[in-house]
């Protein structure tokens, strides 16, 4: 039996070979440190998890409707209105497993075959997979460090070709941790609005952010381009939930509605008790969230601090997420064999920026702890300055 073309043409995970190397070491006791990780090393806060747990208690195990129960939608539309100025009805909302599904059915809801998808690079890795999976083109736009890996109208305006139908905005970003300032977004939605070219705009990072960065959605522009605008959020992030698969598109009433038609014949709803624990997370205090950015934020400090100590390696200081995307190319090697060499001769997993689409970096996340990552540097000094 053949894969359907449309699955082959899928690029294979470059960061899995590496990722299952440095598995297997750690398997055979040996003492490797882990710089891969995309998800927070925090556990689910309690009052979250006690919250699915009850409703498991109570039964509440069936079907709910596809497009997620009606109190998380109305959670979610006061928090987009309290935190991020957003006016979305409950029913604009859809509930889906994880902001990655979010992403592909928000895709998949608007792009026809053909249809162009401006991506800016480095990007995280599933979007170019999710555009040719719906049969679309990802269009890669090469941001540069001196502009904090931000795309910058101009870019965005020599990219477009009659096909352009979408363009994918992620701040914070990941891998790259740059927050686009308002004066940023709005300089790219007027280009947006100049051929009505939709905004997937990825704001799974939005809690994560540091110093005195401020998070703006793309859709509190202005009426216009709220119209274009498809917005993405969801709970794996900012609440340690990344196993409880649960994000939400916001959209225009009629492509939300798509969404929820689109869902509804293929995953059907997101797990019911999962959406009762999303639901405490959003209802209940937000400490839980402070602390772990705090966290995150000396941890910032601290990677950028002993990458300072590392001529050969530049970066720009994230704002947000947990990532710092670092400059490799004076080492003269590409990303693929420092990230083989370094874990085979230091015993350090990061993910290789060709992963990302740009291959004079790696990406390492600041998931996890002081410890490690006080190790890890020195690791990679050495390695360097070998
Ligand atoms: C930019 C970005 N968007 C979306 C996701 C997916 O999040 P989720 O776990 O909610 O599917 C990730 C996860 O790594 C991400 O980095």
């Amino acid at each position: 039996m053949e894969p359907s073309s449309r699955v082959q043409e899928l690029t294979p995970s470059l960061t899995l070979s590496i990722d299952s190397k440095a598995k297997a070491m750690k398997a055979e006791g040996q003492d490797v440190i882990g710089f891969g990780a995309g998800e927070p090393d925090f556990d689910t806060p309690e009052h979250i998890k006690a919250a699915a747990m009850g409703s498991l208690d109570a039964g509440f195990t069936k079907y709910t409707p596809s497009s997620g129960i009606p109190e998380l939608r109305a959670a979610i539309s006061e928090k987009l209105k309290a935190e991020n100025g957003l006016d979305y009805k409950p029913s604009q909302i859809i509930v889906n497993c994880g902001a990655k599904h979010s992403c592909f059915n928000a895709m998949l809801a608007t792009l026809e075959p053909g249809d162009e998808v401006i991506i800016p690079a480095p990007y995280w890795l599933s979007y170019p997979e999710m555009v040719k999976l719906v049969g679309a083109e990802p269009v890669f736009v090469p941001t540069k460090a001196e502009n904090n890996y931000k795309i910058t109208p101009d870019e965005f305006r020599d990219a477009m070709t009659p096909k352009t139908k979408m363009i994918v905005i992620n701040s914070p970003g990941n891998p790259t941790g740059s927050v686009y300032t308002e004066n940023e977004l709005a300089g790219l939605a007027d280009v947006a609005l100049d051929e009505d070219i939709l905004i997937l705009s990825d704001e799974i990072y939005e809690k994560l952010i540091y110093d005195d960065a401020k998070h703006v959605s793309i859709a509190t522009l202005s009426k216009d381009v709220y119209n274009l605008t498809l917005t993405v959020n969801g709970f794996s992030k900012p609440y340690a939930m990344t196993g409880w698969r649960l994000g939400y598109v916001a959209a225009p009433e009629g492509v939300a509605r798509a969404i929820d038609s689109l869902q509804s014949h293929s995953t059907s709803n997101p797990t019911s008790f999962a959406q009762k624990g999303a639901l405490a997370a959003y209802k209940g205090s937000q400490d839980c969230v402070k602390q772990m950015v705090a966290e995150y934020a000396k941890r910032r400090d601290l990677v950028c601090g002993l990458l300072d100590a590392i001529p050969q390696l530049k970066y720009v200081k994230p704002q947000g997420a947990f990532y710092v995307l670092v400059d490799i190319s004076a080492t003269g090697q590409n990303s693929t064999q420092f990230a083989e060499r370094l874990l085979d001769k230091q015993k350090v997993a990061v993910v290789p920026g060709i992963a990302f689409g740009n291959d004079q970096t790696i990406r390492i996340s600041y998931a996890t702890s002081s410890e490690n990552i006080t190790n890890g540097l020195k690791r990679i000094a050495s390695f360097v300055g070998a």
